[in-house]
């Protein structure tokens, strides 16, 4: 490995909170190529559009691609619902719009991480609208707890407690994306 990647922590400090491990970049890394075996089967003879959410989704897409062996193409848009805070403002707002036409396409949406799922379902109801041939998801992260509207999640990496967490992607105040593994917020009791 280059020497200037980062390397795992034991934990990480922000102002006076500590986030601990919580799935390693070889744990990531083994599920995000199951999942690109498991899409490489479900898409045979097709050629789906990668749709990733930015930011979170970045990291995670381009190692899922990377797992996927029939032709694809990929495509980025912005939705922010967060604001820099740790807990949803309940809002999404359209940040940067899609390039590509979906319309009879099979279309794969890239999540990071689904929370209340407030974001797929508004995502999945603007791209009905381009009358794409099928809508799917994949999320390298889903909070069952958290969920509170009714979506359906195709492909889930981990299935985690509700609990904040960084890294690979997730940032806090748009911060410790370029970690390589991920970090969850410990307890007060911990
Ligand atoms: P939802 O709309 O409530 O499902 O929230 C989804 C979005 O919120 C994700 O795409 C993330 O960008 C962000 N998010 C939710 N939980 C976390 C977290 O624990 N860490 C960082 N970002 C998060
Ligand atoms: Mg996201």
């Amino acid at each position: 490995m280059p020497e200037l990647m980062n390397e795992p922590k034991e934990k990480v400090i922000v102002g006076d909170e500590i986030f601990v491990p919580l799935l390693t970049e070889e744990q990531i890394q083994k599920r995000v190529a199951e999942l690109g075996e498991e899409i490489t089967k479900d898409y045979e003879g097709s050629v789906p559009v990668f749709i990733g959410v930015l930011n979170g989704s970045f990291l995670f897409m381009s190692d899922l691609i990377k797992c996927v062996e029939i032709d694809c193409e990929i495509d980025f848009f912005k939705l922010s619902s967060y604001g820099d805070a740790k807990l949803s403002s309940g809002k999404v707002k359209m940040l940067k719009e899609l390039n590509c036409d979906v319309n009879g396409r099979d279309i794969i949406i890239v999540e990071d991480i689904v929370d209340s799922g407030l974001s797929i379902k508004y995502i999945e109801e603007l791209f009905e609208e381009n009358n794409p041939k099928s809508i799917k998801v994949v999320s390298l992260l889903v909070k069952p707890e958290s969920l509170k509207y009714k979506i359906k999640i195709d492909y889930i990496g981990f299935n985690i407690a509700s609990q904040f967490v960084i890294g690979y992607g997730l940032d806090y105040a748009q911060k410790y994306r370029n970690l390589r593994s991920i970090y969850v917020l410990r307890k007060e009791t911990e």
